[in-house]
């Protein structure tokens, strides 16, 4: 495409698919990197490139096993770093700890803050990271974020299926601005769930706000779980009248029961991105779309190399 010698990119273990096409997109071969173990299950890392002065960036989703990779791209950066890289970017497609972001009762952490903290001790200059489930994760980094949302390729997607008699439904209230700006791309109406959270795996619609009667409906969310929220929330759309039911989420994790969960559920398509390999079990199942934000991702890195606009990215030209 366009790249020099300057910029290198590597990637960890988690995803290597959507690294490699993130480095087509940018007319790039991979960085040389040997991920290796010892005996006694430590990891080593070796960067077989010269990465002296070079503008680096680490592609890793801290997805499970979600330890082992966040200690990968932990020694991934201090090895860059020691290699006197001059720019390290930590490019993480899907954020692991995020979702614990507050101490809403007591005695309990704030991993998205802790694993904040230890990313830009390890090294990393900058962080590339897409849907970090709230907003204002990006102040817990002491260093520059650029914060991409998945929704500019999920709504692309649903905007070609020219969806008729269109609802945008949030299926709780943290998601509502992301579904308003879906009300922008697509047209259509706007509803919200009242949801309730009896644990980490369950979760209960209990109102929804707006008009679903006679609607074919898109539900977006930043991440399916446990499937709960969005399984919840797809019954109470059927039964107060819904017509079809998609679901667009740029994290899919497919945690626990989430699988049977949406067997069951009256949805008729899922579309998740590649923030996340789809796990074997949930690739067998046959029902879940996928697409890919690698595009994206290059276009930000690139841009991000160049010292341009990330921002630009997220105008519809
Ligand atoms: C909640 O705030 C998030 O946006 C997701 O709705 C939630 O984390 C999904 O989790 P689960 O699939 O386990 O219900």
């Amino acid at each position: 495409m366009f790249l020099n010698d300057n910029l290198k990119l590597f990637s960890g273990s988690s995803n290597v698919g959507l690294a490699m096409a993130v480095c087509k997109y940018l007319g790039l071969p991979p960085g040389g990197a040997k991920i290796e173990r010892f005996a006694d299950g430590e990891k080593l890392i070796r960067i077989e490139d010269d990465v002296r002065g070079r503008d680096c960036f680490v592609v890793q989703s801290t997805c499970k096993p979600v330890d082992e990779h966040l200690v990968e791209l932990l020694i991934f950066l201090d090895c860059l770093r020691r290699a006197s890289a001059s720019r390290i970017t930590a490019v993480i497609p899907y954020f692991g700890y995020a979702r614990q972001d507050r101490k809403d009762e007591g005695r309990v952490p704030i991993t998205a803050k802790l694993v904040a903290n230890t990313i830009t001790t390890a090294g990393a200059d900058r962080v590339l990271a897409i849907d970090l489930h709230a907003a204002q994760v990006q102040g817990f980094f002491d260093i520059p974020v650029d914060h991409l949302c998945g929704e500019l390729v999920l709504s692309r997607y649903f905007k070609d299926k020219k969806i008729s008699n269109l609802t945008i439904v949030s299926p709780d209230v943290g998601n509502m601005k992301i579904a308003s700006r879906y009300v922008e791309r697509l047209g259509g109406e706007l509803a919200i769930v009242h949801k309730k959270r009896l644990s980490g795996s369950e979760a209960i619609a209990q109102e929804i706000i707006g008009d679903v009667k006679g609607r074919n409906i898109v539900m977006c969310d930043d991440i399916i779980a446990t499937a709960g929220t969005i399984c919840s929330a797809a019954k109470l759309a059927k039964e107060r009248g819904a017509e079809k039911i998609y679901i667009g989420a740029t994290h899919g994790v497919f945690a626990g029961q989430a699988l049977e969960r949406l067997k069951e559920a009256p949805i008729d398509e899922i579309v998740v991105t590649d923030t996340i390999p789809l796990t074997p079990e949930a690739q067998k199942c046959g029902d879940i779309k996928v697409l890919t934000v690698s595009s994206m991702l290059g276009e930000a890195i690139k841009r991000i190399h160049r010292n341009e606009s990330v921002s630009n990215l997220f105008i519809e030209h």
